[in-house]
């Protein structure tokens, strides 16, 4: 039984058989549409969610299984006092694997370590968010081909924003990639990812509060939201949040095959007025996402 926590609970080869799946459940969907008939996944969300958790739920649905589960502390026993260990153990009674997102850091790990199937972190604080990443390497393989020799830029939010952290932690094990972290300075990199990961691995990296100066070098642009429910102030965050809006001219100096990515939920950071540019990828992101869940949820069971 194997549970996945961190991006780093999978190796390289794992992610490619995982996009090799994806591709292929993109091809042939009706493949794919039994495997996992009498299987039940849980969506334990304790926070909110549309993508993550909608796109769990229609990922089980597209493989045959079925979806039980809360979509708010309130509608749980949470709300009672019951403990997440307590909550996951019960939920092992009835469910083959769990997808779980949770305010606090570190709560999915102590799930993984109560619960009888495999759990899967779909977001804890502002720590980690594995699957938001394999929806993110799937968006920049089908756009990109490959994960090697880009330039990545990482914008907004960069202190609370977990897709972030995970996706270098990611894309650190390629070779040839160089981050430019786009953040004001109350918002940079925590300093344990910069350390454990990019001067550990001599990721080539800069930090820059100029997003505009930074745009010509990129081969990837991926802006993030300033997270409002991670500040302990709410005069820093309106004070930080409209840091960076990406607007159809702030793209002009872009390259022609720039992918621009988020995420999402977004709030001001990329006007809409971008969605029309052939360079936001950012809505296929999201439909990425459920070909690699359901893709890990393959896995995981041991599904052939
Ligand atoms: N990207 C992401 O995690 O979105 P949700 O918060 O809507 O799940």
């Amino acid at each position: 039984m194997r549970s996945i926590i961190d991006i780093l609970d999978l190796s390289v080869e794992e992610i490619d058989s995982l996009i090799n799946t994806a591709c292929d459940i993109i091809e042939n969907p009706d493949k794919y549409c039994d495997k996992c008939k009498r299987k039940k996944l849980a969506t334990l969300f304790f926070e909110p969610s549309t993508r993550t958790r909608l796109s769990f739920e229609a990922a089980m649905y597209e493989l045959g299984g079925n979806v039980i589960g809360f979509s708010a502390a309130n509608n749980s026993s949470a709300a009672k006092g019951e403990s997440v260990s307590d909550t996951v153990k019960t939920v092992s009674c009835y469910a083959d694997i769990i997808a779980m997102r949770h305010p606090k850091e570190g709560a999915p790990m102590v799930a993984s370590m109560a619960a009888s199937v495999p759990v899967i972190n779909a977001g804890d604080g502002g720590h980690n968010h594995p699957t938001q990443t394999l929806a993110d390497l799937l968006t920049i393989y089908r756009e990109k081909g490959s994960f090697n020799n880009l330039t990545v830029g990482l914008c907004g939010d960069l202190k609370f924003g977990r897709t972030v952290h995970s996706l270098i932690n990611a894309l650190s094990r390629y070779s040839g990639i160089n981050f430019i972290l786009i953040s004001p300075d109350e918002l940079k990199l925590p300093d344990y990812v910069t350390n454990n990961v990019l001067k550990k691995y001599n990721i080539p990296y800069e930090e820059t509060t100029d997003l505009l100066e930074a745009m010509p070098k990129l081969d990837i642009l991926y802006m993030t939201r300033v997270q409002r429910e991670r500040f302990f102030n709410e005069q820093d965050y309106i004070r930080l949040k409209d840091s960076y809006i990406l607007t159809p001219d702030k793209l002009d100096t872009a390259k022609q095959d720039l992918c621009i990515m988020h995420p999402l939920p977004r709030v001001n950071e990329i006007s809409v007025a971008v969605d029309n540019d052939k360079r936001a990828c950012y809505f296929k992101q999201v439909k990425n996402g459920k070909y690699m869940r359901m893709a890990l949820i393959l896995m995981l069971l041991g599904v052939e």
